[in-house]
């Protein structure tokens, strides 16, 4: 869906295309942190906004949720399809479209299930699906599509394994969860039966809602452990979660759990495969896989984008943002801001302010699922370079065009395993 802008530097974050270049990207958001900050973009075809690419700036406004709402809108998308979702009746209500006590309330029914404490428990679980993906990638015989093959099902896995979706769903979930997210993306928008992306999205919704059905009746039947049975349970305000909540609240889990995670996993195993000395760092000192983790993330900063809407008139790093005006908080150039992260532009595990990535947010919105990404990723990392005797490049790295989740979708690579 094509918007004119008014400034075409507005571009990179609202074309779906200008993320599959991820240099030219970075140049251009580090020219506009520099020179306009808080740069106004209008055009036909969308709404105003002021798009923040200071990290200070990211931080403030996120920091600040009782003046900025996320709202129903929070996710960037063109006018046009807005109002086409809206016309479908697609309505989705999920914790990053929630404020208040509504997002305080439906937060709490997770919150305990996703705190560190709770998290460790997954550690057996998580290494053995890692255990496993290296045995895969034994098994494709030295030379892989480390995105596809490797990064995508181990990540599936796990966010699967966490809900309690047997195996056999997991390939159906992967259809699902791309439907709704990978839409801009022509290779992952395989329309099937349908002529109309909006009616696929429309039916994919309609069988996660049959799926998720199933599984609530089940869980409030025979509750287990696993995270199912904390939403078919849960509870607001003394009453059960609603079919359309606990949906969305499926819905959000899936997706916000599932591309993220391979994206990080991704962006880093393309950025480490290209410098043996940071592989060498890590294979000598294993204490450092978080930091390596960490740093993935902030490298590869996975969710592009949310949006906040001003409930009064305000200022933002000096500037004034009236009152019904929104801001984008652009995560992958603040985790570049060279105000936080010395050399912020080079990818380095032993970098000491890797913790200080905005990658997973700030505030009442921060990420449920970081403990769980953070661990996922770091738990890979070491069991692959210690596998592998040697593993390369093997043509070109490609990227999702999608404004709001993306990253490395294709990483070939060559390997000879030890
Ligand atoms: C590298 C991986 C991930 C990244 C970069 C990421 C990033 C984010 C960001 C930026 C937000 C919004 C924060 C804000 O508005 O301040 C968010 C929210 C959220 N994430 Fe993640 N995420 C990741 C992995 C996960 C995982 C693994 C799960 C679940 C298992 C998850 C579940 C959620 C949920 C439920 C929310 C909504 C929280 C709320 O609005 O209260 N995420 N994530």
């Amino acid at each position: 869906m094509q918007v004119e802008l008014s400034d075409e530097r507005g571009r990179i974050f609202c074309d779906p295309q200008a993320w599959t270049d991820m240099d030219a990207w970075h140049e251009q958001a580090a020219e506009l942190r520099r020179t306009e900050p808080i740069l106004r973009v209008e055009g036909v075809g969308l709404s105003p906004l002021y798009v923040l690419t200071r990290h200070a700036d990211v931080f403030d406004v996120s920091r600040r949720s009782d003046v900025f709402f996320n709202t129903q809108h929070s996710v960037l998308m063109p006018d046009g399809q807005l109002e086409m979702l809206q016309g479908m009746g697609i309505n989705p209500k999920t914790l990053i479209h929630m404020d208040g006590k509504e997002h305080n309330d439906y937060r709490h029914v997770t919150n305990d299930w996703f705190k560190p404490a709770a998290v460790r428990t997954r550690q057996d679980d998580i290494d053995a699906i890692a255990d496993e993906y290296v045995q895969k990638l034994a098994d494709l015989g030295g030379e892989c599509d480390f995105a596809q093959d490797i990064a995508v099902p181990y990540t599936l896995r796990v966010i699967m394994s966490i809900f309690g979706v047997p195996q056999a769903d997991e390939r159906m979930m992967l259809e699902l969860t791309q439907g709704i997210f990978g839409a801009a993306d022509p290779e992952y928008l395989d329309l099937g039966a349908f002529s109309d992306p909006f009616e696929y999205l429309t039916s994919t919704i309609g069988r996660f809602d049959d799926y998720f059905a199933h599984l609530t009746a089940d869980r409030r039947a025979h509750p287990t452990d696993d995270l199912a049975t904390v939403i078919a349970n849960g509870q607001v305000d003394g009453c059960p979660l609603e079919r359309h909540a606990s949906l969305w609240y499926y819905i959000i889990v899936a997706t916000a759990g599932h591309d993220t995670t391979s994206y990080a996993l991704s962006g880093g195993v393309n950025e480490l495969i290209r410098r043996p000395e940071q592989v060498r760092a890590l294979r000598e000192d294993p204490s450092l896989a978080d930091n390596a983790a960490l740093e993935s993330i902030r490298w590869s900063s996975p969710v592009r984008s949310f949006l906040r809407y001003a409930q009064a008139d305000t200022e933002v790093g000096g500037h004034p943002i009236a009152e019904g005006e929104r801001v984008l908080l652009c995560y992958p150039a603040a985790n570049r801001d060279e105000a936080v992260f010395e050399r912020a532009d080079e990818f380095d595990v032993t970098r000491p302010d890797a913790g200080d990535l905005i990658s997973f947010g700030v505030g009442v919105h921060y990420c449920l699922g970081s403990q769980f990404a953070r661990r996922e990723v770091r738990t890979f990392l070491p069991k692959l370079f210690d596998a592998v005797a040697e593993i390369e490049p093997a043509g070109d790295t490609e990227y999702t065009a999608s404004t709001f989740v993306s990253g490395v979708k294709h990483l070939p690579v060559r390997y000879r395993m030890k």
